[in-house]
C-alpha cells in the first residue's frame, strides 16, 4: 500500500479506473491520460468497440502501452457505478481486480499498481471497495505466485487510512485462519 499519485510510480503496469468508452475522463483516468500523453488516447481508440461506445465493458480489462508514463503498461478496467449494492456491484468490482491481474499474468507482468477502483466518481463506498480490492488481490496472489508485487495506491489520506485498516484486518483474518 502506498500513498501518492499513481502516475508517478516506477512499476511495470498501472491500472486505470476508466469508463466503458476508454476515451479518458477525470480522476485517475484523467491523470493517467495526461501523464501518458496523447498516444494513450490514440491507442485506446484502436481498441475494438464491442458495441457502439463500449471498448471495455464493466468488470473487464484491456491493456495498452504506457507511453510517457514511467510504467510500461496501462491496464484499463471499468468499475461499477454504486447503485446501492443490489446490482452485483461487489461482484463486478472484484472482477475488475481479477481481470486486471489475469491480463498482467498473460503479458508476463510481475508488478502492478491499482487505484481504488470505483471509489471516486462511481461512488462505491470506500470501506466496501477496499475490502473487495484486498480480498480479490490476495485470493489471486495465493493462486498465482508469479506476480511479485501488487501496490494499492491511494491519493488522499482518507482513502489511505481505510485501505490500511482493511489490509490489517485481512492479514489478521489470514493469520487466524492460516489461509
Ligand atoms: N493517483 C491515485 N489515485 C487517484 C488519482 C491518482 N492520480 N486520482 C484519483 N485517484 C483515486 C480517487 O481518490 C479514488 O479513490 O482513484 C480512486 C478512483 O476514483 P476515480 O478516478 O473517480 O474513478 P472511479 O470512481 O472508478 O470513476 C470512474 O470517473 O474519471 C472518470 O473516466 C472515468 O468515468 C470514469 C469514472
Amino acid at each position: 500500500m502506498i500513498h501518492g499519485d499513481i502516475t508517478t510510480i516506477e512499476i511495470e503496469a498501472v491500472v486505470n479506473a476508466a469508463n466503458q468508452t476508454l476515451l479518458g475522463g477525470g480522476g485517475v483516468d484523467g491523470a493517467i491520460h495526461r501523464a501518458a500523453g496523447p498516444e494513450l488516447l490514440a491507442a485506446c481508440k484502436e481498441l475494438l468497440q464491442i458495441r457502439p461506445g463500449v471498448r471495455c465493458p464493466t468488470g473487464e480489462a484491456r491493456i495498452t502501452p504506457g507511453f510517457r508514463l514511467k510504467a510500461q503498461w496501462v491496464i484499463h478496467t471499468v468499475g461499477p457505478r454504486w447503485r446501492g449494492g443490489g446490482s452485483g456491484e461487489e461482484r463486478l468490482l472484484a472482477s475488475c481486480y481479477r481481470r486486471a491481474l489475469e491480463i498482467a499474468l498473460k503479458n508476463g507482468i510481475k508488478s502492478l499498481a491499482f487505484p481504488a477502483i470505483s471509489c471516486g466518481a462511481y461512488r462505491f463506498p470506500l470501506e466496501r471497495g477496499a475490502a473487495v480490492a484486498v480480498r480479490a488481490i490476495s485470493d489471486l496472489l495465493q493462486r498465482q505466485p508469479s506476480i511479485e508485487m501488487v501496490l494499492l495506491v491511494t491519493l488522499n489520506t482518507m482513502t489511505a487510512g481505510v485501505m490500511e485498516e482493511t489490509l490489517k484486518h485481512q492479514k489478521g483474518q489470514q493469520a487466524a485462519t492460516g489461509t
